[in-house]
């Protein structure tokens, strides 16, 4: 996700803003770059890499000691390669503005065209150099810059926080926010925007939480607040945090891992911007374009987004009639009798597009002359280079070992491609995807309803249960791959031993290890096989085990506990299951003392075999 810190104060702007990047870096990126006004002329420091790099640079360029103005930026790729070209800032073609920018502006293409046809050049693969020759265009017509900024951003659909500065006044910054993260900081004699409070946390604990929909404009002494729509002015309470610096990087929560769950509505809301078409009755994949609905898909990936994968067949299959096969790549790619040929697409699925063996088993698709496809969250990494195409995750950097909103994230993709698929084959029907893709705009208002009394149930759970030592988790149909997920996740936070089942080959010998110390976490939805899993909730039970049952209002089930969660009809009621399976995880390793961001003996990205 990218970082952004703009200044105006009394200091050396471009030390704070260095600093202010340095504490952005735990939310990870590729490319870094400041901007400053200096002797009438905007001047644009960039560097591909870490912010050492960007340092080099700017000693090179010489003291900006005088300047007591500037912004910065480390860009997580989204739009473009992690190049220099592709880092912010982005100037204007006249050279009076810049701009840096964290989001997606959905119709920059439209954008783009309607400029290039005025003349406008674009030296950068970016939304955001679009954006910002739109607001040198509005210049033209409008009374002054902030008209100007505020009749672009009416026009730019899509989730931005910007920050904007304009040569002709080298100590005042403009800043907008919708759908992105932006937090003013009130100073004295110096004022901050920023994506994150611990930009700017030695200087100022006061905050102004700015709200989607408005513009700020500040300097050193002074700043305004108003909306965007019509620049009404707004008036915001001034917060004082109380969080330390460490606590204020996890946005005030315990844990990265905690953090990421409770952003998973979010990362819902990123997956399907840009993605969906202004009537929301079809899904847009324009990197899938240009290949053919795949005759036979192959899944490949390990650990969670195997799971992710496991999950989407059921989608694929289901809505858009493609056959799937799946496998874990440490197989696939030593498997002997490998038929695969010119028909056959290979999806390849990591967070970190840089599992070795996910990686080997993409070479090896290639080798055989399949279709490769990549579904990363990390723009630039080698599966994502290496694929024929690939489908970003958009869900920013996952720093917790565990991998949490990324699986998230993925299921989305999955739901998105069998859409799209489905329409692409016309066997899903205009009704049937607009029914789908309002399902999923619900999501994100669903889950951030439910997510702290989810919270609270998984920590009373976890109490209950934690010193069992080991666990069964069942589930049916699209929930059995969350049952494998919800072991997983018990077992590489918490240390516990956990087993995932398909809940009806439990007799066929698992159901032996059942008895009154081994539990079994139950999924039990409100669907076609219900009954069937609620006989083998039976079945654990007449073998004195314990049993926690995830399941929906008015199921009739009777368990030692039962966690009720509202019900989401089909396969997208995952996106609520998972949360509950990771944070009753989450309880558990925490209550245990366990190092929950890094769990022992693994690492957060396999790059060896
Ligand atoms: O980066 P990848 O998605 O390729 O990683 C795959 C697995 O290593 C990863 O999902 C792992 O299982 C995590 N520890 C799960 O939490």
């Amino acid at each position: 996700m990218c970082g952004i810190i703009g200044y105006a104060g009394h200091r050396p702007a471009v030390p704070v803003v260095v600093e202010g990047l340095r504490r952005l870096e735990y939310r990870g990126y590729d490319s870094a770059g400041i901007g400053f006004c200096r002797s009438g002329e905007l001047h644009i420091v960039r560097a591909e890499g870490k912010l050492g790099n960007l340092e080099e640079k700017l000693a090179k360029a010489g003291p900006a000691v005088t300047v007591t103005c500037a912004m910065g930026h480390t860009r997580w790729a989204t739009h473009g390669a992690p190049e220099e070209r592709n880092a912010h800032p982005h100037a204007s073609n006249d050279g009076s503005l810049a701009i840096v920018h964290n989001g997606i502006i959905e119709n920059y293409q439209e954008i783009k065209a309607d400029l290039a046809a005025r003349g406008y050049v674009f030296r950068s693969d970016t939304d955001t150099e679009v954006l910002v020759n739109l607001i040198a265009e509005r210049r033209k017509s409008e009374p002054d810059l902030l008209h100007a900024f505020a009749a672009a951003l009416r026009e730019a659909h899509g989730a931005y926080a910007v920050c904007l500065f304009d040569r002709d006044e080298p100590d005042t910054m403009y800043a907008a926010r919708m759908a992105a993260p932006l937090i003013f900081g009130v100073g004295t004699g110096e004022n901050f925007v920023a994506s994150d409070i611990p930009a700017f946390l030695p200087y100022t604990r006061k905050v102004v939480f700015l709200e989607d929909g408005e513009i700020v404009r500040a300097d050193a002494n002074s700043y305004a607040v108003m909306r965007t729509s019509d620049l009404t002015p707004v008036t915001h309470e001034v917060k004082t945090i109380q969080w330390d610096m460490q606590a204020a990087q996890k946005g005030g929560y315990r844990h990265f891992m905690l953090k990421e769950i409770f952003e998973q509505p979010r990362v819902i809301t990123d997956a399907l911007t840009g993605r969906l078409s202004a009537a929301r009755d079809a899904v847009l994949l324009k990197e899938l374009d240009a290949l053919p609905v795949p005759k036979r898909l192959h899944i490949v990936a390990c650990g969670t987004s195997y799971h992710s994968g496991l999950w989407g067949r059921h989608l694929l299959e289901n809505w858009a009639h493609v056959p799937v096969q799946i496998e874990i790549a440490s197989e696939f790619r030593y498997r002997e009798s490998l038929m695969l040929g010119p028909d056959d697409m290979v999806l390849v699925i990591s967070q970190s597009g840089e599992t070795a063996d996910t990686l080997a088993a993409l070479r090896i698709a290639a080798e055989h002359g399949a279709q490769t496809l990549g579904l990363c969250n990390v723009v630039g990494s080698s599966i994502a280079r290496e694929a024929s195409a690939v489908l970003y995750t958009q869900a920013g950097p996952e720093i917790s070992v565990a991998s949490t909103k990324a699986m998230t994230s993925q299921m989305l993709m999955l739901t998105l491609m069998a859409i799209y698929w489905g329409q692409r084959a016309g066997v899903l029907s205009a009704e049937g995807r607009r029914e789908r893709i309002a399902q999923l705009l619900a999501l994100p208002a669903q889950l951030e309803a439910q997510l702290p009394s989810m919270h609270e149930q998984a920590r009373m759970l976890s109490r209950k249960y934690a010193q069992a030592r080991n666990f069964f988790y069942l589930g049916r149909g699209h929930c059995y791959p969350l049952a494998l997920e919800g072991a997983l996740k018990l077992k590489e936070l918490s240390y516990i031993h956990a087993e995932g089942y398909a809940a009806g080959e439990m007799k066929h010998g698992p159901i032996a290890l059942v008895d009154q110390t081994f539990p079994t976490f139950a999924i039990a939805l409100d669907d076609a096989l219900f009954p069937k899993i609620r006989s083998n909730i039976l079945e654990v039970q007449a073998r004195q085990g314990h049993v926690i049952a995830l399941t929906n209002p008015g199921m009739d089930i009777a368990v030692d506990n039962v966690w009720r969660i509202p019900a989401i009809s089909g396969p997208l009621s995952a996106f609520l299951v998972l949360p509950c399976l990771q944070l009753f995880s989450y309880e558990t390793a925490d209550y245990l003392g366990k190092d929950v961001d890094q769990p022992r003996n693994l690492a957060k990205s396999v790059t060896v075999e």
